[in-house]
């Protein structure tokens, strides 16, 4: 069941990883941060904080959601729970990460967290996250879980059997038979890219290697959701279809890059 509490503090560790590990939290009063995959805005408030500007930016129009009153009521969820929210900071934007709308050299800072699991050309919006930072403007990308690991599939909380969306071809099937229903299944079709790790690296890496960025900070963590995953058939069964153990046990990967 939702939490609105929890939904809080779950988004402001996020934010407080992004401060940690960028560390320009008392430099960016003048800035302006692009959040990509932004949904509906629940970190957008915290970093509106601190910045000039907020582009809450996502492939899906957001502000037009509940009889067009997203921003009104997201602005009434930040005071019922004692949180700041600079309503007049942040612009939502509806822009495909793969074809942004912006143009070169426009924001300073890049924050984009779990949303490089689901942009279908990853390359293809690095590329437009880079032409759209200024020249030494930071580049934050975070993401879990990615589509190996035993909740990849962004559907545990209906198939709770771990990687059952890997070893299962009838697992559409299994969604509706675990009671999701099948907007959720068309959802599932087509929201995540599945890439798996490597394919993720590899493309970080085109861009770190041909000097597009410098690399600042990278962090890939490992584990699953429950700790009795690796005790279920589905692992084994996994393994024998070709996923490696490192990638079944990898979870979500975070980058921080420069632009050169
Ligand atoms: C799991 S949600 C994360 C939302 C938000 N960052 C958060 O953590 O609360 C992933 C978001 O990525 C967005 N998204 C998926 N593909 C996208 C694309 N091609 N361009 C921009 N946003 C995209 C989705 O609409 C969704 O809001």
């Amino acid at each position: 069941m939702y939490d609105e509490k929890q939904d809080f503090i779950h988004h402001e560790r996020e934010v407080a990883a992004f401060w940690n590990i960028a560390k320009i939290q008392d430099k960016c009063k003048n800035m302006t941060i692009l959040d990509l995959g932004a949904g509906q805005g629940m970190h957008a408030g915290f970093l509106s904080k601190h910045f000039k500007t907020v582009y809450a930016s996502d492939v899906i129009n957001y502000s037009s959601l509940y009889g067009g009153e997203f921003m009104k009521l997201l602005g009434e969820k930040h005071i019922r729970n004692n949180y700041e929210y600079f309503m007049e900071k942040i612009h939502f934007v509806e822009t495909d990460a793969m074809n942004l709308i912006y143009k070169n050299d426009f924001v300073d800072v890049v924050f984009s967290v779990n949303t490089f699991e689901h942009i279908p050309d990853t390359f293809k919006a690095l590329e437009e996250i880079i032409r759209v930072t200024v020249r030494e403007g930071l580049i934050y990308i975070s993401f879990d879980p990615i589509w190996c690991a035993d909740s990849g599939s962004h559907f545990y909380d209906y198939v709770s059997e771990p990687w059952e969306h890997l070893v299962n071809n009838n697992y559409e099937d299994k969604m509706l038979s675990c009671g999701a229903t099948p907007d959720q299944v068309n959802e599932y079709k087509v929201a995540m890219n599945r890439k798996r790790p490597d394919e993720h690296k590899k493309i970080f890496d085109y861009f770190i290697k041909n000097g597009y960025v410098s690399l600042e900070y990278f962090n890939l963590w490992k584990g699953t959701i429950n700790p009795n995953s690796c005790n279920h058939k589905n692992f084994k069964k996994a393994r024998d279809i070709g996923y490696s153990t490192d990638e079944l046990l990898t979870r979500g990967m975070c980058y921080l890059l420069r632009k050169n």
